[in-house]
């Protein structure tokens, strides 16, 4: 009867959520959403019976990484065989940007991490049917040159 009265006060709840929302800073939400989204990409590629690597563009410290590897170890793909996981960074930032694609926080300085320490932090995690693949390289570069060749491009912000 308590439950149900108390289930029936929308604006409390409402407000409840809010109040939790605010509280909780903005960069613990959005590690801990990271955090899900690849979970539940090994749920759902656990679902639909998908099997094969992991590939992550962009590491920087490696936590989504270490996650992933985390999160595969409790996956049905995972208990199963070799997961390999690859990681692809400059591991200085974004390189030399054309001044539109400049932002104010996302700049070479903010995003300088060290290949070795992010390498031994991920094989320490890494079980043994877990190989870790840590790749230094300018997306952008091959990644463009491909794009440029092959496809017809839009600029857009
Ligand atoms: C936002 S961080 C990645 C965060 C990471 N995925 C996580 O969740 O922990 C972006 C990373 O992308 C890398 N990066 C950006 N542009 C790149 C490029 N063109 N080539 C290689 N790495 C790049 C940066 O060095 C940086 O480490």
């Amino acid at each position: 009867m308590v439950f149900n009265f108390i289930s029936r006060l929308y604006f409390l709840q409402n407000m409840l959520g809010c109040i939790v929302a605010s509280v909780i800073p903005p960069f613990f939400v959005h590690n801990l959403a990271k955090y899900f989204a690849i979970k539940k990409a090994f749920y759902l590629s656990d679902i639909e019976n998908i099997e094969g690597d992991y590939l992550e563009f962009g590491v920087f410290t490696g936590s989504s990484m270490a996650c992933a590897i985390q999160c595969a170890r409790n996956s049905r793909v995972g208990k199963a065989g070799t997961i390999n996981f690859f990681g692809f960074d400059s591991f200085c930032g974004f390189g030399d940007l054309p001044e539109g694609d400049k932002h104010p926080f996302y700049t070479n300085i903010n995003f300088k991490t060290e290949y070795a320490s992010v390498s031994k932090r991920l094989n320490k995690i890494a079980k043994r049917n877990q190989k870790v693949f840590l790749l230094r390289v300018f997306l952008m570069k091959h990644v463009m040159m491909y794009c440029r060749k092959n496809m017809v491009l839009e600029r857009r912000r």
